[in-house]
């Protein structure tokens, strides 16, 4: 076998909806309060995509702002990924769309489905095939505008999330000259469509009337189950990686932005201090597969990612799905 190539993120782009739904807005919807949505997760607003945006217009956004912060031209990617569970349409790949409207001319893509882990999930797929020589530059994008499948009758759901979209270019880490890719892990427990799912609208429930009318098409979700699968795996995810490098090897913690009572429940079980993490979940709520490149970005803005130290990236969700990266600054 060939000697690897290392593998560096050379860019980070953000994009959100201009639309903020407050949690005052929310009380005016459905039967919910300010003080629970607060004190029960953590979150303020979130945004809402715009009539004439979908998934792909809000990555493209994201993806411009990650080639320009990398320095490169949409034709010098060959591959984009994008993780999402609210695509344009079932098929074709969204991803597709995104490269065309980009310019990437020389681009392969495909979606990836891994709901909430789906940024992370994809980012290793895209550092194996730059290590291995099957591709120079991979863009990963993950988006959702998970506000089309929300039933806004359904406070378990409606308050929790949001749209938004967050990007990140993979090259060798030669030309990024940062954010050596170090490695990361993936899992999954399946038999878990009653616990977070959007039941209808596949092959198992092709979209009828009768699945309409019945609400299967909007996002189900028994919270309390997520809650503890997320606590558990969370902290598990992050005390393999201060086992694997040191604590105080540690920069930053840029967690899936589920619910900040979850994170922090899962840090108090492995005394790991809140000021360690990027969080950003009071502003965007969660945003699925988008959560995590959105946080990366504003780290970087904020000054968060410091050179030499690990940025590691835990995330967890439907499926259920789990993984994490960790990053050398
Ligand atoms: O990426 C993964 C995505 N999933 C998640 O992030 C969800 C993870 N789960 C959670 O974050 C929490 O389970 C929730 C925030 C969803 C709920 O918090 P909880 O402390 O587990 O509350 P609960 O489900 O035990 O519900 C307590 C009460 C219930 O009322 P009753 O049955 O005790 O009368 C709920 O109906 O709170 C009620 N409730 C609400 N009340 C006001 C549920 N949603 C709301 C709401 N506003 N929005």
């Amino acid at each position: 076998m060939a000697e690897m190539i290392p593998v560096g993120i050379a860019g980070m782009g953000k994009y959100v909806p201009a639309k903020a739904l407050t949690n005052l807005d929310l009380e005016k919807i459905v039967d919910t309060s300010d003080e629970w949505i607060v004190q029960r997760t953590g979150i303020s607003e979130r945004r809402i995509a715009a009539d004439d945006e979908v998934t792909s217009t809000i990555s493209v956004k994201a993806a411009q702002q990650a080639l320009e912060d990398a320095n490169m031209s949409p034709e010098e990617l060959d591959l984009i990924f994008c993780a999402t569970v609210t695509p344009d349409q079932l098929f074709p790949a969204t991803a597709c769309r995104i490269g065309y409207d980009l310019g990437a001319k020389n681009a392969g893509g495909f979606d990836l489905g891994a709901a909430c882990s789906g940024f992370v999930l994809a980012a290793q797929n895209a550092a194996s095939l730059i290590a291995t020589g099957q591709a120079k530059n991979v863009l990963v994008v993950g988006a959702e505008v998970l506000s089309r499948i929300l039933d806004y009758k359904d406070r378990n759901t409606c308050v929790l999330f949001g749209d938004g979209a967050g990007a990140a270019v993979f090259t060798s880490l030669d030309r990024a000259g940062q954010g050596e890719y170090l490695g990361g892990s993936m899992g999954m427990e399946g038999n878990a469509e009653d616990v977070l799912a959007q039941p209808a609208g596949g092959s198992r429930i092709p979209a009828t009337i009768e699945s309409v009318q019945a609400g299967q098409h909007f996002m189900k979700m028994g919270g309390t189950k997520v809650y503890k699968f997320a606590v558990r795996i969370f902290a598990k995810l992050v005390q393999q990686v201060i086992d694997e490098y040191g604590r105080d090897e540690i920069g930053v913690i840029i967690p899936h932005q589920v619910n900040q009572r979850i994170i922090e429940n899962a840090m108090a079980n492995i005394d790991v201090p809140m000021d360690m993490l990027y969080c950003n979940i009071d502003r965007y709520g969660n945003t699925s597969a988008a959560s995590v490149p959105m946080a990366l970005r504003e780290a970087h803005e904020a000054g968060r990612l410091q050179k030499g130290k690990l940025v590691v990236m835990p995330a967890f969700g439907a499926g259920m799905t789990w993984g994490h990266i960790v990053v050398r600054w």
